[in-house]
């Protein structure tokens, strides 16, 4: 069997080093891997519009931002389709007939929706586009027939709805979608990663984020002024490394080699943890190495988005043909999925002898 990739990103906002970590760089080295048959990368549009339907501007204009993320991270239009969900018509005819395999009971249950709808103070008016989303997630990955999902954390609920869905609708209609495995990042730190105020994550409305578009003075003035442990008053105070935001970014982008360049008088991580743990290691110390470290791996990213900033025809024209090739391929699983369902009358030659038989003898 192939194996096939389908993620995607809502486009609500510019990216920021929680995404890059959490799913972004995963996605770039899975692309160079080779190892998949073929790779789907989707701007959600009309996803972000079911808890926006009053700002579509605001989705409009985010859909360049999140092309021009996917394409500095290393995302390559030659290896992965990057395609925008709305122009692909096929998915939400999926949605539609998945809906009628899924109880309004256990979208209710969606641990991830569920906090969505209080984040946004939605309890007694969420929107039904927005209440159903979880199933047309569904759509967009067996659309793609998708063997692996490379998403954060906080999708788990999604992807275990689209197999439930899967083993519903091969049940009741034979075997035609793929059940598709999530694959998450494998470094702990990277799964959720917390704002530069310690907050559990990065969000815009808090102001908490680094984005992978940020010039490097805004990165300085975001990490020289990052919550730490706030007991480590005295840099001879022992600190704690635990829940503190700047070590769990050193967790999620530190490697190694950078000590030797940047900061020689550790080898290792953990050696520079320990110092801090022991007292003695004061925090603007800890700081500067992570500036260093965090604008090594942005560096790349900011070269490459420079020269596409000054090609943004040429990325439209890349997302215009990731959508002609993302819409035939769904196009190709949706006709399995009307034949499966047989509600492929006009391509059923069977079905129209045997009504006119049973009219005529
Ligand atoms: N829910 C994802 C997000 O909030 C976006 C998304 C939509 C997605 N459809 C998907 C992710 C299918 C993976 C697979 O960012």
């Amino acid at each position: 069997m192939s194996k096939i990739i389908l993620t995607g990103d809502r486009p609500t906002g510019k990216l920021h080093v929680g995404h890059y970590v959490g799913s972004l760089r995963n996605r770039v080295l899975l692309q160079n891997s080779g190892d998949f048959d073929e790779i789907y990368i989707m701007i959600a549009d009309a996803q972000a519009l079911t808890d926006n339907a009053e700002h579509p501007e605001k989705v409009r204009e985010t859909i360049i931002e999140v092309a021009l993320d996917y394409l500095s991270v290393g995302l390559d239009p030659a290896k992965s389709c990057l395609f925008i969900q709305s122009q692909i018509p096929e998915l939400t005819e999926l949605s539609f007939y998945y809906m009628n395999l899924v109880t309004v009971s256990r979208l209710q249950r969606n641990p991830t929706v569920k906090s969505e709808i209080q984040m946004r103070n939605f309890e007694t008016s969420i929107p039904v586009g927005f209440f159903t989303y979880p199933i047309s997630q569904a759509a967009d990955i067996t659309a793609f027939k998708a063997t692996t999902v490379p998403v954060g954390e906080d999708q788990e609920p999604m992807i275990e709805q689209t197999r439930e869905i899967v083993r519903k609708f091969n049940s009741v209609y034979g075997e035609t979608l793929v059940e598709p495995e999530i694959l998450l990042s494998s470094n702990k730190a990277c799964l959720r990663l917390p704002g530069t105020d310690g907050k559990a994550k990065m969000s815009k409305s808090l102001g908490n984020c680094i984005y992978l578009s940020d010039p490097e003075d805004a990165v300085k003035t975001k990490v020289m002024g990052m919550f730490t442990d706030p007991d480590h008053l005295k840099v001879s105070d022992p600190g704690k490394v635990e829940c503190n935001p700047v070590f769990i970014y050193l967790d999620a982008f530190c490697r190694d080699e950078y000590f030797a360049e940047y900061c020689p008088d550790y080898a290792c991580l953990q050696e520079m943890k320990d110092h801090y743990t022991r007292g003695g290691l004061g925090d603007v110390k800890v700081k500067r190495f992570l500036l260093a470290v965090i604008n090594e791996e942005l560096a790349p990213i900011r070269a490459r988005r420079a020269e596409f900033e000054k090609r943004i025809p040429e990325v439209y024209d890349i997302l215009h043909a990731g959508s002609a090739k993302a819409e035939a391929k769904a196009a190709g699983t949706l006709s399995e999925v009307k034949a499966a369902m047989r509600i492929n009358y006009f391509d059923d030659s069977e079905l129209i002898r045997i009504q006119s038989e049973k009219y005529n003898g």
